[in-house]
C-alpha cells in the first residue's frame, strides 16, 4: 500500500512502521504494536551512551513504568521513575523543579536520558525538563493516548503552563525518538478516545481524506484500537504531522496548518476552565472554522457538511451557546494580544487545502459563530 507521500505502508501483522521527521535534528517515530512488551525499541532509541534514565509518567500509566523500569534496569546503570500529576497539573514549574531535583541528585549527565511516559501533558513536561537540564538531554517520548500520538509527543513542542496563561514557558526541542505502541490505546475508555479523534480527524480536514473516507466507512472500526484501520488512522496522523514539522520545525508558517479549529477552540477551553478534553473544544472549533471558510472563503457547502458528518459520527459536539460569543471573542483577542499578533484562523478552500484567514471583521466572525450557536 503507498499513501500520499509515497512510502510504503503495513498492518499490524508486520514491522513497526518507521517515520522520519527531519529539521533541525531528524528523528524517527515508531508505530507499531507490542513495542513496549518487546523492550528493544525502547533500547534502540536510548543508545549505548546513555547510562541513567529518568521515567516521566502519571499514577494512570503507573505499572507500565514499572514495567519498563524492570527491563530497563537489566540494561542501565540506573532507572527512576518521576511520578507526576495527571493532566494540565502536570505541567506547572514546581512539578519540573520536582524532575529537576531528581536529576540533580542523580547527577544525571548530558549522556543521560529522559523517556516522557503518558498523555499530551506529561509529554510536554518531560521534553521540557529534557530541554532545560543541562541545556538538552536524550528525551525518548512514549505517548499513552491518542492525542499524544498523533500531535503532542511529535514534532518537538515542549512546555509548561504560568499564571500568565498555557503553554507560555518552553522551547521547541525535537526528540531523539517517539515510540507510538497502538497496544497501549487497548484500555483507554471510548470518550478518551474519541476526543483525540478530533486531531485525527483534523488531519483528515487539512491534509489527508483518506482519513475521512475510513471514519466514514466505519467509524466503529475506525476508533477501535485492535483494528488494522485504527492503527492506519494513526500512523496517516503522523505522516501528517511529521511532513509539517519536518518543512516548519519553529512554526514560522506552514505549522501553523495544524491550528485547525484552534483559535475558538482554545477560546472554548478556557471558557470551560480547562475541564473539557481538549478534542471535545477543537470539534466545535473545526466546525466553527468550516462555517467561517464557507462565508469568509470558498468552502463549498459540501465539505462544511462532511466535518458535520464526520465529527457527529465521531459523538463530538458541533456547536455552543449562542450567549458565549461576546466571551470567546474577547478570549481570542486577549490571546492575540499576548502573542503579538493578529486575529488569525485556518481556513479550508477545500478538504485538504488549509490557509491563513486573518483581518476578517468581527460582523463576519459573528454570522459564522451563528451557525455553530447550539
Ligand atoms: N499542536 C500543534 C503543533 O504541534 O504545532
Amino acid at each position: 500500500m503507498r499513501d500520499e507521500w509515497g512510502e510504503v505502508t503495513s498492518d499490524q501483522t508486520q514491522d513497526p512502521i518507521r517515520i522520519a521527521v527531519t529539521g533541525e535534528n531528524d528523528y524517527e517515530i515508531v508505530v507499531g504494536r507490542g513495542l513496549l512488551a518487546a523492550g528493544d525499541p525502547v533500547r534502540a532509541a536510548l543508545g549505548e551512551r546513555v547510562n541513567k534514565v529518568l521515567i516521566v509518567h502519571t499514577a494512570t500509566v503507573g505499572r507500565l513504568a514499572d514495567e519498563l523500569r524492570t527491563e530497563l534496569q537489566q540494561h542501565y546503570g540506573q532507572v527512576l521513575l518521576a511520578e507526576v500529576p495527571d493532566a494540565e497539573h502536570a505541567k506547572r514549574v514546581e512539578v519540573a523543579a520536582f524532575c529537576w531535583r531528581i536529576l540533580g541528585e542523580s547527577d544525571f549527565t548530558r549522556s543521560d536520558a529522559v523517556i516522557g511516559l503518558g498523555g499530551g501533558a506529561v509529554t510536554d513536561l518531560a521534553g521540557f525538563v529534557a530541554a532545560t537540564w543541562l541545556r538538552g538531554v536524550r528525551l525518548i517520548q512514549i505517548p499513552t493516548t491518542v492525542l499524544g500520538m498523533v500531535d503532542a509527543a511529535v514534532g518537538g513542542k515542549t512546555g509548561i503552563n504560568t499564571a500568565e496563561g498555557k503553554n507560555l514557558v518552553g522551547a521547541f526541542y525535537a526528540p531523539h525518538a517517539v515510540i507510538c505502541d497502538i497496544d497501549l490505546l487497548r484500555t483507554l475508555p471510548k470518550n478518551e478516545i474519541l476526543a483525540g479523534f478530533a486531531e485525527v480527524a483534523k488531519y483528515g480536514f487539512i491534509a489527508e481524506p483518506e482519513i475521512l473516507d475510513t471514519i466514514e466507512r466505519d467509524v466503529d472500526r475506525a476508533t477501535d484500537p485492535t483494528t488494522p484501520e485504527f492503527q492506519r488512522l494513526v500512523e496517516l496522523s503522523i505522516r501528517v504531522k511529521a511532513r509539517v514539522v519536518s518543512e516548519d520545525f519553529r512554526e514560522g508558517g506552514l505549522r501553523e496548518i495544524l491550528n485547525y479549529g484552534h483559535t475558538l477552540g482554545h477560546a472554548i477551553e478556557h471558557a470551560e476552565r480547562y475541564q473539557w478534553r481538549h478534542g471535545v473544544a477543537i470539534s466545535i472549533g473545526m466546525m466553527y472554522a468550516a462555517e467561517l471558510g464557507r462565508m469568509a472563503g470558498s468552502l463549498s457547502d459540501a465539505a462544511v457538511e462532511r466535518h458535520r458528518s464526520v465529527l457527529s459520527a465521531l459523538g463530538l459536539p458541533l456547536g455552543y451557546p449562542a450567549g458565549r460569543w461576546p466571551g470567546l471573542l474577547a478570549t481570542m483577542q486577549r490571546d492575540k494580544k499576548a502573542r503579538a499578533g493578529m486575529l488569525r484562523f485556518i481556513v479550508l478552500d477545500d478538504i485538504a487545502k488549509p490557509r491563513v484567514l486573518a483581518g476578517v471583521d468581527e460582523s463576519v466572525l459573528q454570522f459564522a459563530y451563528q451557525e455553530i450557536a447550539a
